[in-house]
């Protein structure tokens, strides 16, 4: 493996789900952990270390924003949570407030580094960070609706008993409640699932919307239950990071500027990206039918008047 650091911000369930995958898979030869809670970070560091005999030779090291000055890639899921009463605005004014630290010190250690941004609300912390940092916006990258795209293509899998990687299908827009299906570009093996009869299945409407809302709703699903969502976050991170990590020049949805496409560009959101080494290599914007560009715009709306209303 060529030496790569992999620097996560941020220790809390989904840092050290990204960090698990990370190290599991051997995606890097060191990873840096840092996090305001030092010791937790210390933690979470050692914890790992001792799985280095089962997995392989991976450094995991707790630090301060310093030690990320040779990370290739640097993942921020560090935020604060929404306290008793407090509004989604206030929660967002708070998580721009620890972002503009954090981008003063990346832009001071790693200023070469692509940010792979998952704290909520993803799209405008996207944005924010896109405007604090100093480095090109391609290379400011927010994971998006990849978990969504991932959460609707297992769904799709399992309804027309077929392996997941064999769905074409995305999620764009917001990730969150306005996000779009884009059905009219979903595929298996090049059959439209809109079109033709896949696996004896003709399209059923309300069979696909009850599916849709089945990812849309899924972090409240998971939450009302176990209180989070982690793993598949971790598994979207440790994924995106791979793909940069190799230039892989591979298609994902994330959040990014789209500049123009779908008529949209003050707001970040996700449309299908090449990403690679150097974080956004160029945009795709597939074709949508007009249900699906009207939902796009609507989504654009929602973000815009969230970013209208933050005071930072
Ligand atoms: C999720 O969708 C909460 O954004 C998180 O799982």
């Amino acid at each position: 493996m060529a030496r790569s650091s992999v620097g996560i911000i941020g220790t809390g369930n989904v840092g050290i789900a990204a960090a698990y995958a990370i190290f599991q898979r051997q995606l890097a030869s060191e990873i840096v952990l840092v996090d305001k809670n030092r010791q937790r970070a210390e933690g979470e560091a050692m914890d790992l270390m001792h799985g280095q005999p089962l997995v392989g030779r991976v450094t995991v090291r707790a630090a301060d924003y310093d030690a990320l000055a040779g990370c290739q890639v640097i993942v921020i899921t560090a935020g604060v949570n929404q306290k008793p009463g407090e509004s989604r605005l206030d929660l967002l004014n708070r998580n721009a407030a620890v972002f503009r630290e954090v981008a003063a010190e990346l832009d001071r250690h790693a200023p070469d580094a692509v940010l792979v941004i998952a704290t909520n609300p993803v799209d405008i912390l996207t944005q924010v960070m896109q405007q604090l940092s100093r480095r090109p916006t391609r290379r400011v990258i927010g994971t998006g609706t990849m978990l969504d795209t991932s959460r609707f293509r297992s769904l799709l899998g399992d309804w027309y008993q077929v392996n997941p990687r064999s769905v074409h299908a995305y999620i764009l827009g917001e990730h969150g409640d306005s996000e779009v299906p884009i059905w009219s570009g979903a595929m298996i093996g090049g059959l439209s699932v809109m079109q033709h009869v896949i696996n004896g299945q003709r399209f059923d409407p309300e069979a696909m919307e009850t599916l849709f809302q089945r990812v849309r709703t899924a972090a409240f699903d998971i939450i009302s239950r176990k209180g989070y969502t982690n793993t598949a976050i971790g598994l979207v991170i440790a994924y995106l990071v791979r793909v940069i990590l190799e230039d892989q020049r591979s298609v994902l949805p994330v959040s990014v500027n789209p500049e123009g496409d779908y008529g949209q560009r003050d707001v970040c959101f996700s449309v299908p990206c090449v990403i690679g080494a150097h974080g956004v290599e160029y945009r795709l914007a597939p074709e949508v039918d007009s249900a699906e560009r009207r939902g796009l715009e609507a989504s654009a709306g929602v973000l815009r008047d969230s970013l209208r209303q933050m005071t930072i």
